[in-house]
């Protein structure tokens, strides 16, 4: 597992206003292929900026000041996304690497049925496949997310929280991906719920090998799904190591702190480490 997919390099943003924000400041790590990296950090250290930032969904007041971000392509290519037009961008995010946005279970069409968001994706990005084979696709993704392809007709309203978020993750999957990055991608769900699909996307990385970036507030929730956990404060990378290891020897004082913030996890570490 140490292939590596994304290499960032010296990776900075700056949001051009007055007085200008540094939120990302070069920031340089490796993503490995199938593994998933935890992002943690508290609110407005740039977690977003940088997740957008890599695949070049950022807009003006942003800049992207300098820094590299190399993915390194299953078929062998390495292709300098910063290089990329426009559309080539385009193609290549919804291909290679996925997105499910913060909160984006309020991100669905409520006036279209489940199937049909779903059939879009195809639709738009597969235009070789037939009807009844992009029907299957979509019932099968429904499946996966644990749906069920007799949502296909429903509409957002009638389903669940949880079940819309599973959508926003088949649709992230429709088109198999070799990165998906999820920004806070649960949060708004109840506590079980979460887990319950944090299990399933940790399942599906094994079956198709594709690496996540995840990243939320909740650094226990983290050390649970993680491989490795990069953690930021202002806009930098202060300390990236396996969960394990961040959780029984933080090396940085900032991460000391983030997990003593943390009672009941802190509580538990008595007794991990005994
Ligand atoms: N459009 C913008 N214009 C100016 N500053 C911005 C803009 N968007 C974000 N910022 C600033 O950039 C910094 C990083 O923001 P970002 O949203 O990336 O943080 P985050 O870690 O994702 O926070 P959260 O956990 O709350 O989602 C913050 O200081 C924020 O105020
Ligand atoms: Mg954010």
């Amino acid at each position: 597992m140490s292939e590596p997919l994304l290499t960032v390099r010296d990776f900075s943003v700056v949001y051009d206003v007055e007085p200008p924000v540094e939120a990302v400041r070069e920031v340089t790590l490796e993503l490995r292929r199938g593994e998933i990296l935890g992002l943690a950090g508290e609110s407005g250290c740039g977690k977003t900026t940088l997740a957008y930032g890599l695949q070049r969904l950022l807009r003006a007041p942003a800049v992207i000041t300098g820094g590299s971000v190399v993915f390194h392509d299953a078929s062998g290519d390495d292709v300098d996304i910063n290089a990329l037009d426009v559309e080539q961008m385009r193609r290549f995010r919804w291909d290679k690497i996925s997105m499910v946005f913060q909160g984006a279970m309020n991100a669905l069409n409520p006036v279209t049925s489940i199937g049909a968001q779903l059939d879009d994706v195809f639709l738009v990005h597969r235009p070789d496949m037939g009807r009844r084979e992009r029907r299957r696709a979509c019932e099968h993704l429904l499946e996966l997310v644990a749906v069920g392809k007799e949502r296909m007709r429903s509409y957002p309203h009638e389903l669940s929280g949880g079940m819309r978020q599973r959508v926003m993750i088949a649709m992230a999957l429709a088109l198999r991906p070799q990165l998906m990055v999820m920004d806070e991608p649960t949060t708004a769900l109840d506590v079980l719920v979460q887990r319950e699909i944090l299990r399933q996307i940790s399942q599906l990385r094994h079956e198709f090998g594709f690496s996540v970036i995840f990243i939320t507030h909740d650094l226990p929730l983290l050390l649970e799904i993680s491989d490795r956990i990069a953690v930021m404060r202002s806009g930098e990378i202060v300390e990236l190591a396996d969960a394990r290891e961040l959780w029984e020897r933080p090396q940085h004082e900032y991460t000391r702190t983030l997990l003593s913030s943390f009672p009941r996890l802190t509580g538990e570490r008595g007794v991990l480490v005994r």
